[in-house]
């Protein structure tokens, strides 16, 4: 059930929902602004058991517009643990940061400027995926990233990731899906790479497990390693679930905490279907097969359906993204709600 609390790696979250991430294209050469001080805190008071903060790069080249938020120097750092400091005072719930790089979708322009479009003139960049292949018509063709870029990147990620621990984040998500890096280097159809990061599953995985092994290092009691992975790709030669399942079960073995189940992305063209709930019943058989706690995310809404859910066990925490926005009081503003579970803040308790 919604308010049942879980423990992951020493760390109490009191209930199965996560603010899943989201991100804002509102940084300031990497660093968080007034804006994502703002917005966290408004995240921090609808009732979510945990927050994922948006995708982050763990490089300049890994950043999806110039106005990505970043953490792979020390002046990033010194701005994040500000930014967690002064959080955690108006509310201490589990903080986990999502870490990406974007590959070929990296070098965008910021989708209210324009939507789906590359960055044009002196501020765009070259970017780099497992193969030479264009993401869509219209985009620049990246470049095929080398043996070395492929090491730089690995270390990259476990630098961002210690980076993210010592700023005070409670966990680290590592962004496998949505078309990004390392799903492009995962899935079948992005990656077309002649070595061994390439060709069968267990050359296309084998970056992740790299950059998993760093991270396996590094992870101390009370720190959350999650992923975000790509449950399939809804394309008839793209990814499916059996991969997926393959993937967790080698992360299991290098203290994967838990797996949101996320899909689609990797091309413009998809069969996907938006309709309620439409990755639950894959995030359910994944979740089967698995060692490690599995979330979903997709339209799971409302809390009825969200109670059905997990009553039936079909995963075990739920990503919620714009619902804590457009309705921020959906989850605690429901009177049906036990009044024990609740976690208003004593200031709100008048209001509900
Ligand atoms: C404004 C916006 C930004 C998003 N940014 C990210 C992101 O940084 N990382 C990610 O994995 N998913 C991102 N997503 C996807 C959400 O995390 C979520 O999985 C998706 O919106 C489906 O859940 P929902 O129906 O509850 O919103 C974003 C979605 C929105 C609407």
């Amino acid at each position: 059930m919604i308010f049942d609390k879980i423990n992951i790696n020493g760390i109490s979250l009191n209930n199965r929902l996560m603010v899943s991430p989201m991100c804002q294209y509102s940084a300031n050469n990497g660093k968080p602004t007034r804006w994502h001080y703002n917005h966290l805190a408004n995240l921090l008071n609808t009732g979510a058991g945990s927050i994922i903060v948006e995708s982050t790069a763990v490089s300049k080249l890994g950043r999806i517009t110039n106005k990505d938020l970043c953490l792979y120097n020390e002046n990033h750092k010194k701005a994040h643990k500000k930014l967690i400091n002064k959080l955690k005072k108006i509310k201490d719930i589990p903080i986990i940061l999502q870490i990406s790089h974007s590959g070929r979708k990296g070098s965008s322009e910021i989708p209210w400027i324009k939507k789906n479009s590359p960055l044009k003139g002196s501020k765009s960049w070259k970017t780099l995926s497992a193969s030479p292949l264009k993401r869509d018509l219209g985009w620049p063709l990246p470049k095929e990233a080398s043996r070395s870029e492929i090491k730089l990147i690995i270390n990259q990620f476990i630098t961002t990731a210690k980076l993210a621990f010592e700023s005070g984040y409670d966990g680290v998500e590592v962004h496998i899906a949505h078309g990004y890096l390392l799903h492009q280097f995962f899935s079948p159809i992005s990656n077309y790479r002649k070595d061994k990061y390439g060709g069968r599953l267990n050359n296309r995985i084998r970056v992740i497990l790299e950059i998993f092994k760093g991270l396996s290092k590094i992870k101390k009691n009370k720190k959350i390693l999650g992923a975000r992975i790509t449950g399939k790709d809804h394309l008839r030669k793209g990814l499916k679930e059996e991969d997926c399942i393959e993937l967790i079960r080698k992360l299991a073995k290098l203290k994967l905490d838990y797996a949101c189940i996320s899909s689609g992305g990797i091309l413009p063209k998809t069969n996907l279907k938006f309709k309620r709930g439409f990755r639950v019943n894959f995030s359910s058989k994944i979740k089967s097969k698995s060692k490690v706690l599995i979330s979903s995310t997709g339209e799971i809404y409302p809390k009825k359906y969200v109670e059905s859910i997990l009553k039936e066990k079909k995963v075990d925490l739920i990503a919620v993204g714009r619902k804590f926005i457009s309705r921020p009081k959906w989850l605690l503003g429901d009177t049906t709600i036990n009044k024990k579970y609740k976690k208003i803040p004593k200031q709100y308790l008048r209001c509900f």
